[in-house]
């Protein structure tokens, strides 16, 4: 496998996708992979990752399950270089990895603060720098952070701290995508409202689904499938002309 250039069409691309032991991130990278690339599932917990790799290809040749925080930079370069080392080289960053917090803005402890802030925003601002410095170089690379409604609209239950960050990768996105963008690199968001998950779920309780899902104009939550499509799509060789964007998958929540 070459390790410069977008990739001849007999080339399997390689997508490094973060927070993927669970959730979105999860599916993402299950779309990924169905779609021919390597996929590098990272995430907090080595052992979930490392399941989520083994059931898409448990040879291992297309798959590598590696724990990353993405808290840390280093974890980003640790990952990279592994993923060089593993694949041959790296196309595709998904910065998916998120938390939040169902708390009161007055209430929001500063540690809560800082940490729901460094969660969020950090893919975006690591992950950014150090794959977009290897994409520059190479002269090819593809960058899809996940933000979120609440970053566009203020959010609602999911907390302040969530609202800033996701209102701070957007900002980010548009920033390393004008950047970067003269190198071959684009860099869009993918923005979903209320999704169908364990983590809404958890946030609203299972009895406050079927509200949420009232309150929302084509009546249902988003679909994890079409959003990994979505993320596909932006992360195909000839997505080239969309950089900076931010795609809203939100139901018609927030129109603008
Ligand atoms: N679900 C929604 O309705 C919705 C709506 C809009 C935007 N989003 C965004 O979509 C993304 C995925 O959401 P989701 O619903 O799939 O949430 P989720 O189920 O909570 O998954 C988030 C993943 O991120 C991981 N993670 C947390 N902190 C991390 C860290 N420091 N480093 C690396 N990984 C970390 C979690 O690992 P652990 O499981 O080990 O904690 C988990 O696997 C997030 O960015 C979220 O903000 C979701």
């Amino acid at each position: 496998m070459s390790t410069r250039g977008p990739g001849a069409a007999a080339e399997r691309r390689v997508a490094v996708v973060t927070g993927a032991g669970r959730g979105l991130g999860r599916t993402i990278a299950q779309v990924l992979h169905r779609e021919g690339y390597a996929v590098v599932v990272t995430g907090l917990k080595q052992e979930a990752v490392e399941q989520v790799a083994a059931d898409l290809d448990p040879s291992g040749a297309t798959a590598w399950g590696v724990s990353l925080d993405v808290r840390e930079k280093d974890e980003f370069e640790r990952v990279l270089a592994g993923s060089v080392q593993r694949f041959g080289g790296v196309h595709v960053l998904v910065n998916n990895a998120g938390t939040a917090r169902a708390e009161k803005l007055l209430d929001i402890s500063p540690d809560s603060f800082r940490d729901v802030l460094a969660t969020n925003i950090s893919g975006a601002f690591f992950g950014g720098q150090v794959f977009g410095r290897y994409f520059a170089e190479r002269g090819h690379g593809r960058i899809v952070n996940m933000a979120s409604l609440a970053g566009q609209n203020g959010g609602t239950s999911t907390g302040s701290h969530y609202a800033a960050a996701k209102g701070g990768v957007l900002t980010l996105t548009k920033v390393f995508a004008r950047d970067l963008a003269a190198q071959g690199v684009t860099v869009n968001a993918v923005s979903p409202g209320p999704v169908e998950s364990r983590a809404v779920e958890e946030i609203v309780g299972p009895e406050g689904v079927d509200a949420l899902t009232r309150s929302i104009p084509v009546g249902a939550l988003g679909s994890q499938e079409f959003i990994a499509k979505a993320v596909v799509l932006l992360a195909g060789v000839d997505a080239g002309g969309v950089t900076g964007a931010c795609w809203d998958v939100n139901g018609g929540l927030y129109l603008r």
